[in-house]
C-alpha cells in the first residue's frame, strides 16, 4: 500500500497510524504551501456518556483526523460528579473498536458531532459510568464537499501536484447537500464508505475532474442522496516520504 493510506484506513492499527502519519506531516512541512500552518494541533475532548450527550470535535483550519478513542472508564476523577462509588470502581475498562467507529465517521470532515450512542456497541463494564474521550488532530488538508450527480474539481497551483489523504462517498451529517431534498434522502447519516479511487485517479496530477456518482463509486446506500468528501494537499513533485 502506497502512503496515502496514512489518514483515512480504518483498519490500521494505531502504531502503524502514528507512524505514516508522521511522515506525512514531514512532507507537509517540506511542502511550502502549508509552510505557515504545518503545525499540527492535538486536541482532546472528553464527553460523559449520558443519554443525550454530543461530543463535537471540530477544526478551524484542514480536517479532523482521529488518533485515539476510549469508550469506558481509565481513572476515576474523569465525568465523577454526582456518581457513586460502585459507578468509579473499574479503570479499566475500554471497549473495543471505538477509535475504528469515529474515525469512519470524522475523518476528513471540518466539523463532525454525534450523539455518544454512536460508539455504544456493547457494554464493556457494566454499571460502570463510562465516557467517550478521543483524541485528534486537524490536518492541514484542502476539504473538498461535492453533491452527487456533480464533478468534483481537485485543481493544484502551477508545479505542484496533488496528494489525496482520504475521501469518503456518502452522507454523514443532514444538512451537506440537503438542498431541495426530502427527509428520506437525507435521513440516512451513517452511510460512510471511505474509497480509494479519487487517490488512484489523481494523485500526482495537477488537477483533476471525478464524477460524484455510484457509478463511479458503487452506492453505499441506495436511496440516499451522497455526496464526496475529499481531504488533499498540493505538492511539488519528487517530495516523496520515502525521502526523509
Ligand atoms: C489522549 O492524549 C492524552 C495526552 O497525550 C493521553 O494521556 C490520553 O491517554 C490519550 N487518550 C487516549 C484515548 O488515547
Ligand atoms: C477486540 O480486541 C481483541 C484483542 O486486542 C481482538 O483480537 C478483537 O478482534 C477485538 N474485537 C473487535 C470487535 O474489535
Amino acid at each position: 500500500m502506497s502512503h496515502h493510506q496514512c489518514y483515512c484506513s480504518p483498519q490500521t492499527g494505531s502504531s502503524k497510524t502514528m507512524l505514516r502519519f508522521r511522515l506525512c506531516t514531514t512532507l507537509l512541512r517540506a511542502a511550502i504551501y502549508f509552510v505557515m500552518t504545518a503545525v499540527v494541533s492535538a486536541e482532546r475532548v472528553i464527553t460523559c456518556a449520558d443519554v443525550q450527550n454530543v461530543q463535537r470535535l471540530s477544526c478551524d483550519m484542514g480536517v479532523i483526523n482521529v488518533e485515539a478513542a476510549m469508550y469506558g472508564r481509565a481513572n476515576s476523577e474523569t465525568c465523577s460528579e454526582g456518581r457513586s462509588e460502585e459507578q468509579l470502581a473499574n479503570t479499566e475498562c475500554s471497549q473495543n473498536g471505538t477509535v475504528e467507529i469515529l474515525k469512519r465517521r470524522c475523518n476528513g470532515r471540518r466539523v463532525c458531532e454525534f450523539n455518544t450512542n454512536v460508539v455504544r456497541t456493547s457494554d464493556p463494564c457494566h454499571g460502570i459510568y463510562k465516557y467517550l474521550e478521543t483524541n485528534y488532530t486537524c490536518f492541514p488538508a484542502i476539504h473538498l464537499v461535492t453533491c452527487e450527480h456533480s464533478l468534483a474539481h481537485l485543481y493544484c497551483d502551477d508545479g505542484q501536484v496533488i496528494f489525496v489523504y482520504g475521501a469518503n462517498y456518502g452522507r454523514r451529517d443532514y444538512s451537506t447537500c440537503s438542498y431541495k431534498k426530502t427527509a428520506s434522502e437525507t435521513e440516512n447519516v451513517y452511510c460512510s464508505d471511505p474509497t480509494s479511487k479519487v487517490a488512484d485517479s489523481c494523485n500526482g496530477k495537477n488537477s483533476c475532474t471525478i464524477s460524484v456518482s455510484s457509478s463511479e463509486f458503487g452506492d453505499p446506500c441506495v436511496g440516499t442522496y451522497k455526496y464526496l468528501e475529499v481531504a488533499y494537499v498540493c505538492e511539488y513533485p519528487g517530495l516523496s516520504p520515502e525521502q526523509y
